[in-house]
């Protein structure tokens, strides 16, 4: 029997695997986050952690967690820029994460934000429950219309097509950009082509050095001005600064974001920006997804402990 840290509060039955082999939970009564501090040493007491995208699993927890018995790390999470994971290869600590279940669900609320940021819907309702509305206006909320039009993907994995699949029942040509040629029809080598034909851009990389501030300024400014950015992969691919400009000097038309570079603070000019819709990191929000997500991440870990080799493990 292993000890597993459980760093949040999980739906119920997500740590079914793990209980059911008989692995002992350590874990907080409420869902208090632990510090860093407080990861560092707990890691050392346990065989494995189960953790969540907001706990950072650095070189110091993973070094902790080694000199102890630690043997695997399971996020709750596909994406897993939290974790130092070439820290973890050097000290033989496994990492798992959560790919596949989560990408109908996160590309359901990239479609939405691309239809309410297209159709100003957080500005129309903000104004409706202000009791700012006068009533019908033929020049009131005018957006861009979405079917018919270009989608350009950046990151074409599985939520990327995913996303391309609803974009085929609204009629859209969808574009699609990564580092190595999908072989699929609508491929594009080179990102500034997407970004200058795209009426919509959608991103779905991961984060990571190459990834980071990969729609900046320049590619802003090479969007067309009536196209819409929507962000459902991670906050700091975007340059949020060039963003809110961008929105602000009306250099493209509108934005939907689930993430944010400095979460859970949001920058308050994008707070401030018009055609704007933001979202609180809500994308693989389902109970049933969440659910998936949380045995996924168990499951990994439960067969990392168990000698197997899972097929989530990331190292
Ligand atoms: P995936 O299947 O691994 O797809 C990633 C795609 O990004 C691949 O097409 C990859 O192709 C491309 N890519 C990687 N690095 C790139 C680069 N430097 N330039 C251009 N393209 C690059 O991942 P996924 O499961 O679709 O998830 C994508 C991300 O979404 C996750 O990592 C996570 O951060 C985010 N996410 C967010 C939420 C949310 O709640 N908002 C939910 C789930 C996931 P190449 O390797 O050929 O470049
Ligand atoms: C959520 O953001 C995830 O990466 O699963």
């Amino acid at each position: 029997m292993a000890r597993v840290l459980v760093t949040r509060a999980l739906p119920p039955g997500g740590l079914d695997p793990l209980v059911d082999a008989g692995h002992e939970i350590a874990a907080r009564a409420d869902d208090t986050p632990f510090t860093h501090d407080e990861l560092v040493a707990a890691a050392g007491e346990v065989d494995a952690i189960v953790s969540l995208l907001t706990d950072r699993i650095d070189d110091d927890v993973l070094a902790a967690g080694a000199a102890g018995s630690l043997r695997v790390v399971a996020n709750v999470a596909v994406g897993y820029d939290n974790i130092d994971v070439d820290a973890a290869r050097r000290v033989g600590v496994a990492v798992c994460n959560t790919p596949g279940v989560l990408d109908e669900t996160t590309a359901d609320l990239a479609f939405l934000l691309l239809l309410a940021a297209s159709r100003l819907a957080s500005d129309a309702e903000r104004d409706l429950r202000a009791g700012a509305w006068a009533g019908w206006g033929i020049n009131q909320y005018l957006g861009q219309d979405v079917a018919g039009t270009v989608l350009g993907l950046v990151g074409f994995g599985r939520i990327g097509r995913a996303v391309a699949f609803r974009a085929g029942g609204f009629g859209m040509e969808v574009l699609h950009h990564a580092r190595h040629d999908s072989g699929r029809p609508g491929y594009v080598a080179d990102l500034d082509k997407l970004l200058r034909r795209a009426d919509a851009v959608s991103l779905h990389v991961p984060l990571t050095a190459a990834t980071r501030h990969l729609i900046g300024r320049r590619e802003l400014e090479l969007m067309k001005p009536t196209a819409v950015l929507v962000n459902t992969a991670r906050g700091p691919v975007v340059d949020e600064i060039a963003l809110a400009e961008a929105l602000e000097s009306g250099s493209i038309f509108a934005a939907g974001l689930d993430v944010f570079e400095h979460e859970p603070d949001v920058h308050p000019r994008l707070l401030a920006a018009p055609r704007t819709v933001l979202l609180p990191h809500i994308g693989s929000a389902s109970t049933a997804t969440r659910t998936r997500m949380a045995r996924v991440a168990a499951g990994g870990a439960c067969a990392v402990l168990a000698g197997e080799h899972p097929p989530n493990l990331v190292t």
